[in-house]
């Protein structure tokens, strides 16, 4: 699995990345089926045939129910995973709840940094609610990350956006943006050019469309082989779908 550096000073990361949602959270989700949070002996079995398959980066959030503490658990004493999470939702009695202000970013991430066992965050994005604009010039949550990453709690900072407008404004004051591209949706392209022109790190997130795109052999490897874009985060618990997905991506880019 090729590797690349996730913006100017972060760290290297695999072309495609294990995303979490399906690891703890099962309700208020878009997948197309319902499904078992998996067992903690799945989960392991799950992250080992992901890293055997050369995948080292982990996106997460506290909005993904227990993911974040199961990780922690899982990974604890690994420093081979670089694991992006999230601040600014919280998900609770089936519904999310929103909070930018700096008490709440910052006592996320002591939270996060509890739950996933780590001194220092890899990666923290804003999980926007879709007012984007807001959150990232007015909320006060892009000067406490700078704080935090100042103060070493973090390494880089990022924000995951809904808006074209608001994933160009976090381009230029943020070290990652995470934005949606797939089969169906590439209205984002504008802000991945934008990041690919500032040297700034590009995550994918939703690929297949939360699973309403089949994995035809080729999405994957297009997607990661758009220019731009470093990594594409795959949600999925099952294990051989990592395997088909990581071989498909080596089959396009070979
Ligand atoms: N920041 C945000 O606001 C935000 C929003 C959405 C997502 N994300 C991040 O992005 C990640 C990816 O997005 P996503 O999970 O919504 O959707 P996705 O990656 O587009 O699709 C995941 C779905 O595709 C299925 N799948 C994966 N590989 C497959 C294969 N080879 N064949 C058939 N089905 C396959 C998975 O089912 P199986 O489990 O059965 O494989 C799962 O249901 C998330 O997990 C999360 O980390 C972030």
């Amino acid at each position: 699995m090729e590797l690349r550096q996730l913006g100017a000073n972060g760290p290297q990361v695999s072309a495609i990345g294990l995303g979490t949602t399906k690891f703890g959270r099962n309700e208020g989700v878009k997948y197309p089926t319902s499904f078992a949070l998996p067992s903690e002996a799945a989960l392991r079995e799950l992250l080992a045939v992901a890293r055997e398959n050369g995948i080292n980066l982990l996106d997460t959030a506290p909005a993904y129910g227990s993911a974040e503490e199961r990780i922690g658990r899982l990974t604890e004493g690994d420093g081979g995973w670089v694991i992006a999470t999230k601040a600014g939702e919280t998900f609770a009695d089936g519904r999310s709840h929103f909070d930018f202000s700096p008490a709440a970013i910052a006592d996320s991430i002591e939270n996060s940094r509890r739950r996933l066992r780590r001194d220092v965050l890899d990666l923290v994005l804003l999980h926007s609610s879709g007012d984007d604009l807001p959150i990232l010039n007015d909320s006060g949550a892009m000067e406490t990350l700078r704080e935090l990453k100042a103060r070493g709690r973090i390494g880089a900072i990022g924000a995951s956006t809904k808006t074209v407008e608001g994933g160009l404004r976090a381009v230029e004051i943020c070290d990652v943006v995470m934005v949606t591209l797939n089969a169906s949706d590439r209205t984002q392209l504008p802000v991945i050019r934008a990041a690919e022109r500032a040297g700034k790190g590009v995550l994918i997130k939703k690929p297949l469309d939360s699973g309403h795109q089949a994995a035809a052999d080729n999405t994957l490897g297009e997607l990661v082989g758009e220019q731009g874009v470093t990594a594409v985060i795959v949600g999925t618990i099952n294990h051989r779908h990592i395997v088909e997905n990581c071989a498909a991506v080596e089959r396009a880019r070979t």
